[in-house]
Formats: structure tokens, C-alpha cells, sequence
């Protein structure tokens, strides 16, 4: 039985207005803003934010608290029974094409199944599932997917051994490149003019309504895009759109390596934990050792990357609008009306998980956390991440790597223990290679 939504008085909106949804919107919900981020984490922003739900859910018993934004309302969802209401019930009663979504993803993405009509959703969800194999562990290109990771792993600490150091943009450089390898194929590798464009797309993202549109931008992107996807690489993970047609498949694509921009911030706060924790870099060596070459399933590492998007979630949060009146205990809920998952909330959530701040990979492996419905890093229902297993299995070969690998993180004090903090900011980490 869903809790009645009651509204929050005017001081209480400024509260959540303030402390959990500015924040969200100033780092950036579809490129991070570097100054932001740091900001971010000065302030500790998710604890913070925690804080202030954890209290209005005391004071409201679980109920989800209405508040007014702009001209729309917006209910923030405090409990795991909502949680799952609103996931299972997608894309009705409750769309992901939320208007703020719309907004921000339009600007790069117009045809992209996560902000679709239901009746696109049904072509597109399906070609997105068939060509990223959401069902398999291992994609049937993993062999070149993990052989190339590997490569663009060890080129970033080849390039940064004389300097006996790389930062988060060094990293960021060796993952785009190995982005456009995966997705478009190897010819596309050096391509950085799609990254700059998508860049500057998203930037235009951030701003949601409120941001002009720039075609003719996207349409520079989607012209460079076709030129790599008119006659895709044997391996590349776009080549599986190709029987949908091209247009779809260029239609497509901008998500994904949008979305690859995620797997990179998980790849390196996880990294930074590792890095941090002898123990945990040790079992992960061990299993690589194991493995040896080749697209293993690799469970430790894959559960380290889990662990540190549970923990600093990169999707800060899910969002839906319900297509017609939903009822909700003793209210009914009109057509619009937008619903907030804040991630972080529900992943740390220390009423219910006794090890809300700490690092525990394991959980992932046990079945804890899969078991739970308030673990949402990729979502869930029909419109969860169809890439989970292929985002897991770069993630995890990339972590891996570079767990061989004697490094130390430049903030490595605040890591080495639990409790972890609650915003890390992912764009200011440095590693020293050798030095531990
Ligand atoms: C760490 C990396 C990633 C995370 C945490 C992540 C998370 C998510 C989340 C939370 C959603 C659902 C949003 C919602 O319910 O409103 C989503 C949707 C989606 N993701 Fe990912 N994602 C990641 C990487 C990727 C990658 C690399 C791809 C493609 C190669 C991808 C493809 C998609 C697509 C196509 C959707 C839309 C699904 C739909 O609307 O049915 N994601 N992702």
C-alpha cells in the first residue's frame, strides 16, 4: 500500500530545493562541471542532502514528500516500496521521458530510447537490447572489448611513467579513445572531434529548456557518426545496430558514448578505494592472475565497480512522469506530475544498511545487494541499463589492469577506511605509479 504524498510546507521545500536538488543540478546531470564537482566535495553535498531527507522521512513516515518546482510539482520518493512502484511501472504510468530529461537529452540525443514515446520505446528498447546483449554476461565482442582495454590501460601508464604520475583527464583521454574503439571500431579511435562535439552537446544539456538547441552541432555529430557506421568494424558494438538501418543506429549511438563517460568515473573512484587498500588491490591481482588474458568475467573487480557506483552513484537521479492520475494511499496524483529517486539516499541509506559508508565488494557477490530494490546505480524495470553487463565487463578488465599496476592515490588518507566519504569528486583524483 503506497504512503499518501503529503506536501512539504514552504520552509522544508527550500530545504530539498536547496540542499538536495541544487546540488545535483549546479555538478551537472549530463556533464560534470569540474569547478562543481570540487565544490561538491568540499561540502560534502550527499551528506548533507541525506540528512535532510532522513529527517523528512522521520517526520513523515515514509511518505513521499511534494514540492513545488517552477510551475511543476516534483515528488521525492522515500521509500523502497516507491522505489520499485515507479521502476516496474515504466513507461506507464510513469515515463522516463520526464521533462527535465527531455530537455537535457534533446539537445544530443532527440531520437534516443530513454526519452522516446511508448511507442518508439517498443522498436528501440529491443534494438538496444539486442545489440549491447543485455542478457549476457560477456558480449560476444569481449575478446576485442578486453583486448583493447588492456591496450589503452597500459598505453595511459606507459605515457604517464616518466612522470611518475596521471591524473583524471589523462585517464579520461586513454578512455575516450578506447570508447570510440569499442563502440565505432579502431578507425574511429583518434576521432576526438566526436568527443568535442558531444562534449559541447551536453554542456547545452546541463541547461536543460533553458539552453537554445544547436543543430547544426548535432548534426556535424551525426554526420561523422554515419561516415564510421556506413561500413562498421567486424567488431564494433555499433556494427550490431546496422540492421535496424542507419539512421536508427546513428540515432543511438550519442547515448552510448555519452553514457561511457559514467563508466569512467565508476572505473576511477573505484581505483582510487583500491588503490587505497592494499588488501582489496591484492585479491584483485590474484584474480587476474587467474583469469589470465582474455574476456574472463572478472567477479571481484566487477563488484569493486559496483561498490563505487553504489556509493557515488553516477545517474544522481532517476526520474519519471506519470502519463495519467496515479493514486497514492489517499491521493490522487495528476498527468505530469514528475517523481525523484535521489540515488545516494536510497544506497547509503544507514537506517537500513549497517555498512551504508563503508566499501563492501562482497555484497554485490553474496546477493545483497542485487536482492535489494533500493540499489539502483543502473536502474531497474523495462527501462533499466540495457548496457549493465557490457559497462561491468570494460569497467571491471579496466580496474583490473590497472590494479597490477604499484599505484597510489593522491588522496589515499581519506580512502584507506570506512567510513567513506560521501561526495568524491571522480575529475580531481591523481595516481603515482610505483610508489607504494
Ligand atoms: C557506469 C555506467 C552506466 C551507468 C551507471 C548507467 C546507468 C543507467 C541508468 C540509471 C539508466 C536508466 C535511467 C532511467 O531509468 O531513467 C540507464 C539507461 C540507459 N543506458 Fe546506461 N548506464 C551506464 C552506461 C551505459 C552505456 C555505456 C551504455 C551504452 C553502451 C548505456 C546505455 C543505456 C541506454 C540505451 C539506456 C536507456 C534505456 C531505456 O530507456 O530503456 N548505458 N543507464
Amino acid at each position: 500500500m503506497p504512503g499518501t504524498p503529503v506536501d512539504l510546507t514552504a520552509a522544508e521545500s527550500t530545504r530539498v530545493a536547496a540542499s538536495v536538488l541544487l546540488p545535483l543540478v549546479a555538478q551537472g546531470a549530463i556533464i560534470r562541471r569540474p569547478r562543481a564537482t570540487a565544490w561538491a566535495e568540499r561540502h560534502q553535498t550527499d551528506r548533507r542532502a541525506r540528512a535532510v531527507l532522513a529527517g523528512l522521512r522521520d517526520r513523515y513516515g515514509d511518505a513521499p514528500l511534494v514540492l513545488p518546482v517552477g510551475r511543476r510539482r516534483l515528488v521525492v520518493v522515500t521509500h523502497s516500496r516507491d522505489v520499485r512502484r515507479l521502476l516496474e511501472g515504466t513507461p506507464a504510468p510513469f515515463t522516463p521521458a520526464s521533462f527535465e530529461k527531455r530537455g537535457a537529452l534533446a539537445h544530443f540525443q532527440p531520437d534516443g530510447v530513454l526519452i522516446s514515446s511508448a511507442a518508439a520505446r517498443a522498436v528501440l528498447r529491443p534494438v538496444n537490447e539486442a545489440a549491447l546483449q543485455s542478457a549476457r554476461p560477456v558480449h560476444d565482442h569481449a575478446p576485442a572489448f578486453a583486448r583493447a582495454t588492456s591496450a589503452a590501460m597500459d598505453g595511459l601508464v606507459e605515457r604517464a611513467r616518466p612522470a611518475g604520475q596521471f591524473d583524471a583527464a589523462d585517464f579520461t583521454d586513454a578512455w575516450w579513445e578506447l570508447v570510440l574503439e569499442i563502440v565505432l571500431g579502431a578507425a574511429a579511435r583518434t576521432d576526438r572531434r566526436i568527443i568535442d562535439l558531444l562534449d559541447r552537446l551536453r554542456r547545452d544539456g546541463n541547461w536543460s529548456w533553458f539552453r537554445p538547441r544547436r543543430p547544426w552541432l548535432r548534426h556535424e555529430l551525426e554526420h561523422r557518426l554515419a561516415a564510421h557506421l556506413d561500413t562498421p568494424a567486424p567488431d564494433a558494438l555499433a556494427g550490431r545496430l546496422r540492421p535496424a538501418g542507419l539512421a536508427t543506429a546513428v540515432s543511438q549511438v550519442p547515448h552510448w558514448l555519452f553514457a561511457f563517460d559514467a563508466a569512467a568515473a565508476a572505473t576511477l573512484r573505484a581505483l582510487a578505494v583500491v588503490s587505497a587498500r592494499p588488501e582489496i588491490r591484492d585479491r584483485l591481482r590474484a584474480e587476474a592472475a587467474r583469469a589470465g588474458p582474455g574476456p574472463a568475467l572478472l567477479p571481484d573487480a566487477r563488484a569493486c565497480v559496483l561498490e563505487s557506483l553504489r556509493l557515488w552513484p553516477t545517474t544522481l537521479a532517476v526520474l519519471r512522469d506519470a502519463t495519467r492520475p496515479t493514486v497514492w494511499g489517499r491521493r490522487t496524483l495528476p498527468a505530469g506530475t514528475g517523481f525523484v529517486i535521489v540515488s545516494a539516499f536510497f544506497h547509503r541509506d544507514p537506517r537500513r544498511l549497517a555498512h551504508a559508508d563503508d566499501f563492501v565488494p562482497h555484497a554485490w557477490i553474496d546477493g545483497r545487494h542485487e536482492a535489494d530494490a533500493r540499489m539502483v546505480p543502473f536502474s531497474a524495470g523495462p527501462a533499466a541499463c540495457p548496457a549493465r553487463n557490457l559497462v561491468l565487463l570494460v569497467a571491471s578488465h579496466a580496474l583490473s589492469r590497472l590494479a597490477d599496476q604499484d599505484l597510489c592515490v593522491g588522496r589515499g588518507r581519506f580512502l584507506r577506511e570506512d567510513p567513506l566519504p560521501c561526495t568524491m569528486d571522480h575529475l580531481a583524483l591523481r595516481f603515482g605509479i610505483g610508489a607504494v
